[in-house]
């Protein structure tokens, strides 16, 4: 696996979408708690969503999930995304990101890389196991964290953006160039 980021900050700086759902019925929503790595020998993206989350209706329904980057420009749309509901907003219509199929999944054209995320797992964060700290700062008045590990079946990449190189010595099967 030869995957170069920075993953200490590329979700907490950067931000990412994440979407689950089919061309008839999706949602998405901005993430900037999550993690890459490998678990059961396999290359994974793991995510954190509130169940209090539209997403996370999805999240449970769905068998994948794909997670999304995006160059600095949309980081004025991200933020919308991540603070109204797909239960108040038309996301599409507002944001005017360009929804499209990515495997079993949706992402947007205007995505540097998404990777396409088969759920292997998921599991809550119960407050009780968390650290007094952090259960106190993040969970007093909020919903739980729920916790999805998914497999990377693919990444989509957009053509000429940096980062190609990442992937493709080690993962030539796992790399989809859109035309
Ligand atoms: C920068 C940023 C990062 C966020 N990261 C997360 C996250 O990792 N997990 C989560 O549950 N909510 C996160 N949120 C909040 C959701 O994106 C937000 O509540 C969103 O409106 C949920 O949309 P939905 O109800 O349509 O699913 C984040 C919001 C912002 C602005």
């Amino acid at each position: 696996m030869n995957f170069e980021t920075d993953i200490l900050t590329v979700f907490d700086k950067k931000w990412a979408l994440l979407t689950a759902g089919n061309k008839e019925s999706f949602n998405t929503m901005t993430v900037s708690w999550g993690g890459m790595g490998t678990i059961w020998g396999k290359p994974v993206a793991t995510v954190y969503v509130r169940t209090s989350r539209y997403t996370h209706e999805f999240m449970d329904r769905e068998d994948y999930f794909t997670v999304s980057f995006y160059p600095e420009e949309y980081k004025k749309i991200l933020g919308v995304l991540g603070s109204k509901s797909g239960r108040e907003m038309d996301k599409m219509k507002d944001s005017g990101l360009t929804a499209k199929e990515a495997g079993a999944s949706m992402t947007f054209n205007e995505a540097e890389v998404t990777l396409v995320c088969r759920k292997m797992f998921v599991q809550r964060l119960e407050p009780s196991n968390i650290t007094d700290e952090n259960a106190a700062k993040f969970y007093e008045n909020d919903a739980p964290h729920d916790m999805y590990i998914g497999e990377i079946t693919d990444i989509i990449k957009k053509p000429g953006s940096a980062g190609k190189k990442n992937f493709e010595d080690d993962h030539n099967e796992l790399f989809v160039e859109e035309p």
